[in-house]
Order: C-alpha cells, then sequence, then structure tokens
C-alpha cells in the first residue's frame, strides 16, 4: 500500500516521525504529503484513498488490516475539506511539497508561463481586475502596489516576500511555505515580471526551521524554472517589528530592526533605496491562480464588497476544530467559530474572539454575524489582518487581556516614536492600577464601615477615561501599526467587558 502521511510541522510534533517508521517497518511505501490544515486530526494518514485520524504508531497493523476505528473516509469528502474554497491551499495534502512532478501534474507554472505570454502591463492589469488585496493585514490592493513599483525608474528593483508571520494564532505562511513552496517562488517570478525586479528576497522567520530548509530546497530545484530571476531567504532574528515592511527593510539590509517613516513608500524607495515590491507570502502564493487562463476573472468573482477571492482563514486558541479554512470572503464569525470550529475545546461558553493576531480587536459573541471582509471589519473598530482567529473561553479575565496587550507593545515597540515606546509602558501601569484600584475597593466593599466605596469607584472610572485618551494618543500618533493598532484590544476589551475592569456590565450605568 502507498501510505501519505502529512509532513507539516504540527504533524511532526503530533509524532508523525514514528507512524512513518511503523509503516516502513510493516513494508509500505511511505509519502510525506503536504497538511491537509485539520490541525486537531494530526497525524493524519491516508492509505488507498482512506483517512485517519490522530494515528499512533501502535495503530499501524488495525489500518492495514482494515480495522483501525480511526478510518475517517475520503479525506476530500471529509466536511472540513469539502465545504472549503482552496484555491491558494488547493494543493494542500494532495502533493509532495518538493516534487516538481507534482507541482507540473496540478497546474503548476501555468501561470507563470502565461504572464511570459501577456507581458508586464496585462499582469499588472490581471492582478489589479482580481481584486487581489495585500493578505499582510492592511488589505492594500496587490495590483496598485505593482503597478507604482512597475512605473518608477530604477536600474534595480526587488520582490521581497513578507514571510515574518509574528501574529499568534496565525500559521498560514508556514503551512504554505512547508506544503507548497513552488506557489510562493511562482508567485514571486511572475511579480517580477510584472514591475521588472531582477532579486527576490524571502524574509523568513527563525521560528521556522523546517519552512527555512523546504524553501531553500524548492529555491534550488526551482533555479532553472525562474531564471534569470533569483529568489534568496534571509532568517529574521525573532523581532515582531520586523514583520512591518520597512523595519523588514532595515533588517535584510544588516540594520537595526527599526521603522522608517513613510513616505518615500517601499515602493518607490524601497530595499536598499530601490523601488520594491514587498509582498506577505499569502499575496503572493494566490498570484499562480489569478494568472491560470481565466483566474482573474474567477478570484474577483468570488467575496463581497471590496474583498475579492479567498482568504485562508486560521483558526486557533481555544477551538474544538482548529487548522486552516479558506473560504471567500463573506462568510460570518459565528460560522466560522461555532460550525466550523466546533466551539470552544474545554467545552465552555465562547466568551470572546480575537480576530487580527495580537493587534486585533476582541469580539464579543453578539457581533458573530459580521461578515469576513476588511470594510465590515473596519466599520465595527476591528481588522481581519493576517486572518487568524483566536478563541477564548468564559475563564479569559479581559482586563489581564488588555494589560497584556500594552505588555506585548512594551516589549516588542522599536522605540521611534513616543507614543508607543512610552504609551505601551504607562498604559500597562494604568491597568494595573486600575485592576489594583478594584481590588482595592472589592476589599473596601467588605469593610465599608472603614471607607467611602464610591470614591474607589470613580477614581477607578477616571483611571479608564484616561486610558481611552492614550490609546486614543497611541492610535493618533503612532508611526506604524504596532503602536497604532495596540489601542483595538484594548478598548475592545473594556467596551465589551467592563465588568472585567470592575466597571458596570454594557446595558448599566
Ligand atoms: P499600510 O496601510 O501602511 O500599507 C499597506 C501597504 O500598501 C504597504 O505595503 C504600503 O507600502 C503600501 N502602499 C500604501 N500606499 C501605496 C501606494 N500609493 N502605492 C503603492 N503602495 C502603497 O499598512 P502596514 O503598516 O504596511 O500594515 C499594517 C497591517 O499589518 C495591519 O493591518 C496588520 O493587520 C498587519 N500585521 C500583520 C502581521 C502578520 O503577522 N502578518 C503582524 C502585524 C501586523
Ligand atoms: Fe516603533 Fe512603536 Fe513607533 Fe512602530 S509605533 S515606529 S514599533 S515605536
Amino acid at each position: 500500500s502507498i501510505v501519505r502521511i502529512s509532513s507539516d510541522a504540527v504533524a511532526r510534533a503530533c509524532g508523525s516521525a514514528e507512524v512513518e517508521r511503523a509503516f516502513t517497518e510493516a513494508g509500505c511505501t511511505v509519502e510525506r504529503v503536504s497538511g491537509w490544515g485539520m490541525h486537531w486530526l494530526e497525524p493524519v494518514v491516508e492509505v488507498d484513498g482512506i483517512g485517519y485520524a490522530e494515528v499512533t504508531a501502535a495503530d499501524v497493523s488495525a489500518i492495514l488490516g482494515g480495522s483501525s476505528d480511526k478510518a475517517i473516509g475520503a479525506i476530500a469528502e471529509h466536511p472540513w475539506i469539502s465545504s472549503q474554497q482552496r484555491l491558494t491551499f488547493a494543493r494542500a495534502g494532495r502533493t509532495r511539497p518538493l516534487s516538481m512532478e507534482d507541482y507540473e501534474a496540478t497546474g503548476g507554472w501555468a501561470g507563470l508561463n502565461r504572464a511570459r505570454r501577456i507581458g508586464p502591463e496585462a499582469i499588472v492589469e490581471e492582478v489589479t481586475s482580481s481584486g487581489l488585496r495585500g493578505r499582510g493585514g492592511a488589505g492594500f490592493p496587490a495590483g496598485i502596489k505593482w503597478q507604482t513599483v512597475a512605473g518608477a525608474q530604477a536600474a534595480r528593483k526587488y520582490i521581497v516576500c513578507n514571510a515574518d508571520e509574528g501574529d499568534s494564532g496565525t500559521f498560514a505562511d508556514r503551512m504554505l511555505i512547508e506544503g507548497d513552496p513552488f506557489a510562493l517562488i511562482e508567485g514571486m517570478a511572475i511579480a517580477a515580471l510584472a514591475v521588472g525586479a531582477q532579486k527576490g528576497f524571502v524574509y523568513l522567520r527563525s521560528e521556522y526551521p523546517d519552512a527555512i530548509v523546504t524553501l531553500n530546497a524548492a529555491i534550488d530545484l526551482a533555479a532553472a524554472k525562474i531564471a534569470p530571476f533569483e529568489i534568496e531567504v534571509r532568517v529574521g532574528a525573532g523581532a515582531y517589528v520586523c514583520g512591518e515592511e520597512t523595519s523588514l527593510l532595515n533588517s535584510l539590509e544588516g540594520k537595526r530592526g527599526e521603522v522608517r517613516a513613510k513616505p518615500p513608500l517601499p515602493a518607490l524607495q524601497g530595499l536598499f533605496g530601490q523601488p520594491t515590491v514587498v509582498n506577505n507570502v499569502l499575496t503572493l502564493a494566490a498570484v499562480p491562480h489569478v494568472l491560470m487562463d481565466g483566474g482573474s476573472a474567477q478570484y474577483g468573482s468570488l467575496g463581497m464588497g471590496r474583498s475579492k477571492g479567498t482568504m485562508p482563514i486560521q483558526l486557533a486558541g481555544n477551538i474544538k476544530h482548529g487548522g486552516l479554512y479558506e473560504t471567500a470572503f463573506g462568510i460570518t464569525l459565528g460560522e466560522l467559530v461555532n460550525e466550523i470550529g466546533g466551539g470552544t475545546a474545554s467545552g465552555r461558553p465562547v466568551k470572546a474572539v480575537q480576530v487580527g493576531g495580537p493587534l486585533g480587536a476582541y469580539i464579543h459573541p453578539d457581533q458573530f454575524d459580521l461578515p469576513f471582509d476588511y470594510e465590515a471589519y473596519a466599520g465595527a473598530d476591528a481588522l481581519i489582518g493576517h486572518g487568524g482567529v483566536t478563541v477564548f473561553d468564559d475563564h479569559a479575565d479581559m482586563a489581564e487581556m488588555a494589560r497584556f496587550a500594552f505588555q506585548f507593545c512594551a516589549a516588542e515597540s522599536c522605540g521611534k516614536c513616543t507614543p508607543c515606546r512610552i504609551g505601551a509602558v504607562r498604559g500597562r501601569e494604568l491597568i494595573g492600577r486600575i485592576l489594583d484600584g478594584g481590588r482595592e475597593a472589592d476589599a473596601l466593599e467588605r469593610a465599608p464601615q472603614m471607607h467611602n466605596t464610591s470614591t474607589a469607584t470613580r477614581s477607578r472610572a477616571e483611571e479608564v477615561t484616561l486610558l481611552e485618551d492614550l490609546c486614543e494618543v497611541m492610535k493618533d500618533g503612532s508611526l506604524c501599526a504596532l503602536g497604532g493598532f495596540t489601542p483595538y484590544p484594548v478598548l475592545s476589551a473594556i467596551r465589551n467587558w467592563p465588568e472585567d475592569f470592575g466597571l458596570p456590565p454594557r446595558g448599566e450605568t
């Protein structure tokens, strides 16, 4: 039998190497394929078309004997997979990551070949008309960014892929690079053709050791295919702020990872001062599909409003079914968390969902009808960011989560601007005072004859007003999204769960 086992880092962490050894010892041929993205079922094994979940070495003889109770049927027909609309992750679970043969057999290089035929202007036009927007978080139209770089006059231009996936609860960039590295390489080669760039860099985080090895191997294999364009991998050193495009460029240049003021835009003066496309892994990996025959029109026909195509959404945190779910924009948060995700892993009620990484807003279940769409989230004072959805049950203390947001910002701040460098520290102290004030007030309530509790409550409310003012300053005055977005988790926590801050619950004054 041919046995296919996911080679994703999640499967490896769940013991897939031992499972592979057991199948090999039983005389089977084992193929390591990309992960399907059903993280809660890893290690996933496929034998003669039938899938098995959470497999251990002890399950091997029952699986081969046909009596295993771990069978989940044909994986492609599993509701989690069959209900998705996978374009960027179309190969997930189906191909060997470093097999050029598998890549070509599944439509690989069709986008690049066509791009070479139609030429730079038509490439930019197709990317623009597909509606593809930057998947790193900001959602800026990819075609317009490319147009700016294409129109710039310079001796050298660069394509920089941002693979510094720092958001907590996100893993789509890692999965793509580990599972389908040629798709990223093809997307970068198409971008290079479109704007006239000679060289590309992938800024890949050191925390993804498997992805570093796989991508380097894939670049060697694909070198002739993308020539004369060349790609080099540069490994980051672990600073969250190096995911911000200008500090990433500084880091690539060998400088301290400090944010640069914009303008000038990287599109005009980016790496080494030259016009540079900086795009996220998911943006570039979507490009080969967009450039295939009819791909742009198909992409543009999916989604809602100005959010076109599909989004690889990452379900994580306290969730029963965690993993990668790619679907057209427009799906509601309630569907994602309750139906697809199956609610919390702990079985307790969902209290909050943080969408968009550590700087994303905490969303209350009464906003679960919010559709996944850049503008709808912006309208709800939230962001979809890189598509991370992290679930919390009713044990979460939202004041502690707000304090953590400031703590995170203080630790990761590059220090360049005052609202972030100092504001984050003051914010952390303020929440400490609010919580200590709360504890003090609780103590006072237990001994009311000694103190005036209303004074304690009022001063806590005043501290909250001060906190809100601080958030306004950080939002308006920070140079980049790290300081500018930290208010999102803080303000949403206060707005939705005031009782966690010792304030009257929502609806009560
Ligand atoms: P931004 O709004 O300043 O810029 C978006 C992109 O468009 C940039 O690449 C910018 O250079 C480009 N751009 C803007 N105007 C342009 C023009 N006229 N021509 C050509 N290019 C133009 O947003 P920023 O600060 O780059 O990103 C913020 C986002 O990053 C947030 O939404 C957040 O969700 C996300 N983020 C993602 C993380 C991750 O792990 N992927 C981590 C932290 C934040
Ligand atoms: Fe640096 Fe923070 Fe200012 Fe961004 S907001 S430039 S991380 S100090």
